[in-house]
């Protein structure tokens, strides 16, 4: 009760401060950042993926249709009365008028321009004044998973089937494990490439991710440290998953505490825009959380949480776990930002499967 109320303090006190505190002197001018971004920017091999791509919690949505902006492209949202959802794109395929301006009419969504209505898999349905028309406005596959709004977007602007479905959670479908919260991080400036890239990096875990913060926060605990030991594989019966595998165990003053720590198998479902960590806590239980990052340019990503806990997991704990991550997370955080990309790295043997993962997140790209 105790800790609930601690770390609840501690995230709304975090609420009110800066999303994402930086430490260290690098600090851009407004100039030096266009022209710092803009090398970083021509450094990577693309901008946008294909994939499954969060949009925006499930609890946004509303009987209006909403606009949307991920992957470059312009989408709108809208639900219908009978509680379908749907991803369209964006410009009315009569002259363009913006579909979010419309409004939703039993199963069909009205153009605001001159009223033409399309049904959810994109047909006219009607012209007001006149007859019927063959255009069609271009609809991605979507659903709504685990809370969050979801679509599958081919290469730009191509409509497409999609050649994968996000995993489901057995233990979530069957309610042994239920819904505890989420946090919005907001926009964060990084590729998304580098977020797969640091799974697969193995070597930054002791250098960088060595103390023990006090979750939700970046205030390290004196003689509190952590080892990781971690792997990186490719999923051997479904292409389009990898596997990021990490045994943290905590030391005091450098001395390891054997059963104080915890495991996370990490799941990537696509190409690092829904993200799965099973938080194996050994018999305190398992807490189940979703990362889901939505590209808004070649620097910036919406970086959302959502996370799910084995039934007898207090929430308190559940948070904390939740909040150690978060708090690992903002530390790679300030080298995303400023970071380049190395298409020829200058790798060791012992840097782990870099180029391995790098091969694997091309099939997204192609
Ligand atoms: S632009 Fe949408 S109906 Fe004309
Ligand atoms: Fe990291």
């Amino acid at each position: 009760m105790i800790v609930d109320a601690l770390l609840s303090v501690l995230e709304k006190r975090r609420g009110r401060q800066a999303k994402h505190p930086r430490s260290s002197s690098l600090a851009p001018t407004p100039e030096e950042r266009e022209s710092l971004d803009a090398a970083r920017v021509a450094s990577y091999p693309g901008v946008y993926p294909t994939g499954w791509v969060p949009l925006l919690p499930a609890s946004e949505l509303s009987d209006q249709p909403q606009g949307v902006h991920a992957m470059g492209r312009s989408l709108v949202v809208f639900r219908t009365e009978s509680g379908a959802t749907h991803v369209m794109d964006a410009f009315c395929p009569h002259l363009g008028a913006h579909l979010a301006l419309g409004h939703v009419c039993g199963e069909t969504l009205t153009c605001r321009f001159h009223g033409w209505q399309f049904s959810g898999a994109g047909e006219v349905v009607s012209v007001p004044y006149g007859k019927r028309s063959p255009a069609r406005v271009g609809v991605h596959p979507s659903e709504v998973y685990y809370g969050m709004l979801c679509a599958y977007l081919g290469p730009a602007g191509v409509v497409a089937d999609a050649p994968y479905l996000l995993g489901r959670v057995p233990e979530i479908e069957d309610g042994r494990y239920t819904y505890r919260g989420s946090y919005d991080a907001h926009d964060v400036r990084m590729n998304l490439l580098e977020f797969a890239e640091n799974s697969a990096d193995v070597q930054h875990f002791a250098h960088l991710h060595d103390q023990f913060r006090i979750p939700w926060t970046q205030v390290p605990l004196p003689g509190v440290g952590l080892e990781h030991s971690a792997t990186w594989r490719k999923d051997t019966d479904e292409p389009h998953v990898c596997w990021f595998e990490n045994e943290a165990t905590v030391t005091w003053r450098g001395k390891r505490i054997e059963g104080r720590g915890g495991k996370a198998r990490v799941r990537f479902d696509g190409p690092g825009t829904v993200i799965r960590f099973e938080l194996d806590l050994g018999e305190r239980g398992t807490v189940m959380l979703f990362q889901f990052h939505t590209p808004k340019g070649a620097l910036r990503q919406h970086v959302r949480f959502r996370w799910f806990a084995e039934q007898h997991v207090p929430d308190g704990l559940a948070r904390f776990v939740v909040g150690h991550w978060v708090s690992q997370w903002e530390q790679d955080l300030e080298i995303w930002e400023t970071k380049a990309y190395r298409p020829q790295p200058g790798l060791v043997a012992e840097d782990g499967p870099v180029i391995a993962m790098r091969r694997w997140v091309q099939q997204f790209y192609a």
